[in-house]
C-alpha cells in the first residue's frame, strides 16, 4: 500500500542543518499492524508526518497505491472545546461538504466503533483523557479511509488503560480489516499489537522483527511465556541508551 525508499528528512535550523530520518526503506502491505518503536526525538512523528503528505522529504520518494486514503491520529486528542462529541467526529466530512444528515449519521457510526457513541451530545471537556483519545481514533475513522497512523495515542494514559484500549484497538482492526501503523515508545505495547515492528534509533531503521504471538491477542496475552520472552528479545536489539547519567537517582 505504501513504499518508501531512500528517504531523508533534514530540518533547516538556525543553528544549521538537522538530518531527522535518514536513507529510510519500509514498506506498509495491505491489513498488516506495523508499528514504528524508538525512543523520544528518533524521528518517529516526522515518519507519520511524510507518509500523510503534511511535509515533503528531503529526498528519497513515497509511493501510496492510487487512490489511498489515510486517517491520522495524533498524540494529542486536539479536539475542538466549542463543538459536541459528535460534531468533532463529523467535521472531516463537513470539510468535505458532506450532507448534514450524512455527517451525523457516518460520526454515530464511527463513535460507535470505538464505544464512545453514548457520549455524542457532550462536550471535550467532560471526557478522561482515554475517552477523548478514543473520539479522536473516531474522527480518523469517519472517512473510512483504508490506513489508519496512530502516533503514540495513548503514551499519556495510565498503564491498565492503555492495555484496555490497546486489546479494544485490536478488536477494531480484525473487525474493519483496516491497515494501521502505530508509533510507540514502549515495548510491551508494540509486542502486543503488531505484525511487524520496526525499530528507529536516531533517524534510522535499525532492525525490523516479525512478531510471533499467534491471534486473536486478549488481556492473556500479557502473561504469557510466548509474550515476556518477545519482549526480551525485542529489548536486546533496542540499542543502549549512550550518555545515561552516573548518578544514583
Ligand atoms: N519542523 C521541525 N523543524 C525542526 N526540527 C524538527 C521539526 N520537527 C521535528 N524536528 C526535530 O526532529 C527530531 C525528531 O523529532 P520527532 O520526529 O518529533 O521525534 P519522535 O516523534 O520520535 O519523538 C527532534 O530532534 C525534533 O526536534
Ligand atoms: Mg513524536
Amino acid at each position: 500500500m505504501i513504499k518508501v525508499d531512500n528517504l531523508t528528512m533534514t530540518f533547516r535550523h538556525n543553528r544549521g542543518m538537522m538530518t531527522v530520518l535518514e536513507d529510510l526503506h519500509f514498506h506498509l502491505e495491505a491489513s498488516e499492524f506495523v508499528t514504528i518503536l524508538g525512543r523520544s526525538g528518533s524521528g518517529k512523528s516526522t515518519l507519520l508526518d511524510l507518509i500523510m503528505g503534511l511535509i515533503k522529504p528531503t529526498a528519497g520518494t513515497i509511493v501510496r497505491r492510487p487512490g489511498l486514503t489515510i486517517g491520522y491520529v495524533f498524540q494529542k486528542p486536539a479536539l475542538l472545546p466549542w463543538r459536541t462529541v459528535l460534531h468533532n467526529v463529523s467535521l472531516p466530512l463537513e470539510i468535505a461538504g458532506r450532507p448534514r444528515k450524512e455527517c451525523n449519521e457516518r460520526a454515530q457510526e464511527a463513535l460507535r466503533q470505538v464505544g464512545m457513541d453514548h457520549a455524542n451530545y457532550g462536550y471535550p471537556f467532560q471526557l478522561s483523557g482515554g475517552m477523548a483519545q478514543r473520539v479522536a481514533i473516531a474522527r480518523a475513522l469517519v472517512q473510512n479511509p483504508d490506513i489508519l497512523l496512530m502516533d503514540e495515542p495513548f503514551a499519556a494514559l495510565d498503564p491498565m488503560l492503555r492495555d484496555n484500549l490497546n486489546v479494544n484497538l485490536l478488536k477494531l482492526w480484525h473487525r474493519t480489516g483496516k491497515t494501521i501503523l502505530f508509533v510507540t515508545h514502549s515495548i510491551n505495547e508494540a509486542v502486543f499489537l503488531s505484525d511487524r515492528i520496526v525499530i528507529l534509533e536516531e533517524g534510522r531503521m535499525i532492525t525490523e522483527r516479525k512478531i510471533p504471538i499467534p491471534r486473536p491477542r486478549d488481556f492473556d496475552t500479557f502473561g504469557s511465556e510466548l509474550f515476556v520472552h518477545t519482549v526480551g528479545e525485542i529489548r536486546k536489539v533496542m540499542p543502549i541508551q549512550p550518555n545515561l547519567p552516573r548518578e544514583p537517582l
